[in-house]
């Protein structure tokens, strides 16, 4: 276990400005992406969608990570370098998502527990081998009711997921690999953005009691947190100060200040919402950590729905995810202008 490399690897995921690209979708995930821009989902397609991302001139300048898929992480640029190496060389971190997805969670309909903990010694033995320097493992927890009426997350759902997340924490500081925690609160639903508050802080005062079990460093775990958002069907949806404030005051009560740093989720946000709350987050300041993104759908809806499959519009592709991600290092630093979104437009 190398301490001191995975406080040098925490240290530059987090870096002033700069967050993660999430371009680890699953293939069925990749299919549900494609699908919608009528791109048929291949290999190849998903290797050359990647490799459009990856080499996005001045990428590094505000992307401190990329986690990858397992099949990309096997994966090369058209010019025969691996995309670990290629990334490494210019100047970002590749990471690996390890968990092996959520799945039905035996007598809780509704519920979902991840899975993926076989094995998966050997597995981050190989990832370091190839290059991966931080891994991903995502818990998914559902606001909602069950059938009798129960609220929803049930208590097992909660300490089921955290368990498991404190396991593989362990595992991957084992093997010198910085692991982020995901417990990713659902926003679909049609709770209040309180139930979330409420909902959120009990996960993740599970999770950071699981962590402290499994003698998991603090020091050495970035945590990817979702915001304090309404559900998604709720009459009422919360405007971006609020978000902030109860994100952060949950964040606060929760999360130990030795953590290096707190990354978020999108989740299903509006592009321009994901970046508005990221920005007005590190505007209130006062956190212990740097807060920063690691979006998914934020940083790449734009891209790929320029894209659409077409080598022609590779370009216009990589300018519009630079811009994406230019707002969003601008959000880190609490920067970010609505203004500058319009000018892009
Ligand atoms: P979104 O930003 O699209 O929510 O994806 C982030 C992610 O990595 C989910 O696991």
């Amino acid at each position: 276990m190398d301490t001191k490399l995975m406080t040098e690897t925490a240290r530059a995921m987090v870096a002033p400005g700069k967050g993660l690209l999430a371009a680890d979708e699953s293939s069925g995930t990749c299919k549900k992406r494609f699908d919608s821009v009528k791109v048929e989902c291949t290999e190849e397609n998903r290797r050359a969608y990647r490799e459009l991302l990856f080499t996005t001139p001045g990428l590094s300048d505000f992307v401190s990570g990329v986690i990858l898929f397992d099949e990309t992480l096997r994966q090369k640029t058209k010019d025969g370098v691996g995309f670990a190496e290629y990334l490494l060389k210019n100047g970002v971190i590749p990471g690996i998502k390890v968990d092996g997805g959520a799945h039905d969670m035996a007598l809780h309909p509704g519920e979902k527990v991840s899975e993926g903990l076989d094995g998966l010694r050997k597995r981050l033995d190989e990832y370091f081998k190839m290059g991966a320097r931080f891994a991903k493992w995502r818990a998914v927890i559902t606001i909602g009711e069950d059938a009798q009426g129960n609220d929803l997350p049930s208590w097992a759902c909660v300490e089921a997921n955290a368990h498991a997340l404190a396991r593989y924490a362990a595992l991957c500081q084992e093997a010198s690999i910085v692991p982020i925690v995901e417990p990713e609160v659902l926003l679909d639903g049609n709770h209040s953005i309180e139930r979330c508050e409420e909902e959120s802080e009990k996960t993740l005062a599970t999770l950071f009691n699981e962590l402290t079990w499994h003698d998991v460093s603090l020091e050495h775990v970035i945590l990817k947190a979702s915001m304090v958002v309404s559900g998604k069907e709720n009459a009422r949806q919360a405007g971006v100060q609020e978000v902030a404030e109860r994100t952060l005051k949950v964040l606060k009560r929760t999360v130990p200040a030795a953590l290096p740093g707190v990354v978020f989720l999108s989740g299903g946000q509006t592009d321009e919402n994901a970046t508005a709350h990221l920005d007005a987050m590190n505007r209130m300041g006062g956190a212990p950590w740097p807060l920063t993104f690691s979006y998914s759908r934020a940083l790449q809806a734009v891209a790929l729905n320029t894209w659409r499959g077409s080598g022609a519009n590779v370009g216009p592709a990589q300018s519009a995810f630079h811009h994406r991600a230019h707002m969003n290092s601008l959000a880190a630093k609490g920067q970010w202008k609505k203004e500058l979104e319009k000018k892009a437009a």
